[in-house]
């Protein structure tokens, strides 16, 4: 196991992305329909002591980071158990590093205690500053909980605190720099998403998706931006603005894959493997864990679902499939 985790393309996986819930406490257009989705059976879901053990032999396997996403992983009732349990784990790279993808509501109350759990980082998803906007784009009108919820993390002291946002033609791309001052003045890192084909309503249309490209040349009108070299499996291509500290961030997901260089392995709520968020097959991994199978048959379906891993996504080719399940279901 000494070689970790690795694919038929040589690419070394650490990251471990797990769904705590497919639920959410938000409808944001781009994800999810007014009336959400059809929710994963509760007896599907993996309980905490199943989602623990397929950590651990991942862990044990060479992944050196846990992020937990959704849906909206605050949700999960024992989300700050989950926490301390997975930043506990130990392995050939030590603790993983835990951090958390989350719309923020409910930090103001849980911040404090995830970090008490090991929790070190966030990533919290704000695509717009204005009240009315935010209550359009995610059907409730919650922007001040979500500040309030960045504000509580900050107070906790986690560090980097990332904010995303979804950059969206005629929604909130003329509100880059906006988000990017905001994130300047608070201190935060700011990260622009390209929009990729995972909603449920299967809406995404190519030429309305605002490009990386775009996004950078709003910014580069604004501010003096210098690249960062050495980006390493991150997805984000990031630069330093007007000196740095500060910084801005782009996911060009569609424009400019990063599948190169891709780390990074998903586990679904319900106890699904995918090697990549559009993957055309899911391992069955909570069978496993229901029917006595040892820790080396676990491990031995992670080895086997990271050789179905395709180079690329391929979202910029005419017979590219969006996945079945939406974004809420497999996890961010
Ligand atoms: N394309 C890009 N990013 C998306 N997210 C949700 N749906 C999409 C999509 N179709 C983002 C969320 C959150 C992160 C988990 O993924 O806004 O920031
Ligand atoms: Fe919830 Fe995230 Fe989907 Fe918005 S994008 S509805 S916050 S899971």
């Amino acid at each position: 196991m000494s070689d970790g985790l690795l694919d038929r393309f040589g690419r070394v996986h650490r990251d471990l992305r797990i769904s705590l819930t497919d639920r959410c406490s938000l409808r944001c257009t781009y994800c999810m329909p007014a009336d959400g989705v059809p929710w994963l059976k509760a007896s599907t879901m993996l309980t905490t002591e199943e989602l623990v053990r397929v950590a651990r032999v991942g862990v044990e396997m060479g992944i050196s980071e846990i992020r937990l996403t959704g849906g909206e992983p605050l949700l999960r009732p024992d989300v700050v158990d989950v926490v301390a349990r997975m930043a506990g784990l130990e392995g050939p790279h030590g603790h993983p590093e835990v951090s958390l993808t989350t719309n923020g509501l409910r930090l103001p109350g849980l911040a404090a205690q995830l970090r008490d759990a090991g929790l070190t980082r966030v990533n919290v998803s704000l695509d717009t500053l204005r009240r009315e906007r935010f209550t359009e784009l995610t059907r409730r009108d919650r922007l001040t909980d979500t500040l309030a919820g960045l504000a509580a993390a900050d107070a906790a002291g986690m560090s980097p605190i990332k904010v995303n946002a979804v950059a969206m033609r005629g929604v909130n791309d003329d509100e880059i720099v906006d988000l990017t001052q905001f994130c300047v003045d608070h201190g935060y890192q700011m990260r622009f998403i390209e929009q990729m084909p995972l909603d449920a309503g299967h809406t995404w249309d190519r030429n309305e998706m605002v490009t990386g490209e775009e996004i950078l040349s709003q910014l580069t009108a604004h501010y003096t931006l210098t690249e960062r070299g050495d980006r390493g499996a991150a997805p984000a291509q990031v630069w330093d603005i007007d000196g740095g500290p500060a910084s801005v961030g782009v996911i060009a997901s569609v424009t400019s894959p990063f599948c190169g260089t891709c780390d990074r392995v998903r586990l679904t709520a319900d106890g699904q493997l995918r090697a990549c968020l559009f993957a055309r097959k899911e391992s069955d991994i909570r069978a496993l864990l229901r029917d006595g199978s040892d820790d080396e048959a676990v491990a031995a379906a992670i080895t086997a679902c990271l050789q179905l891993k395709q180079p690329g996504h391929d979202i910029d080719d005419p017979t590219f499939l969006q996945p079945d399940r939406p974004m809420s279901a497999i996890g961010g």
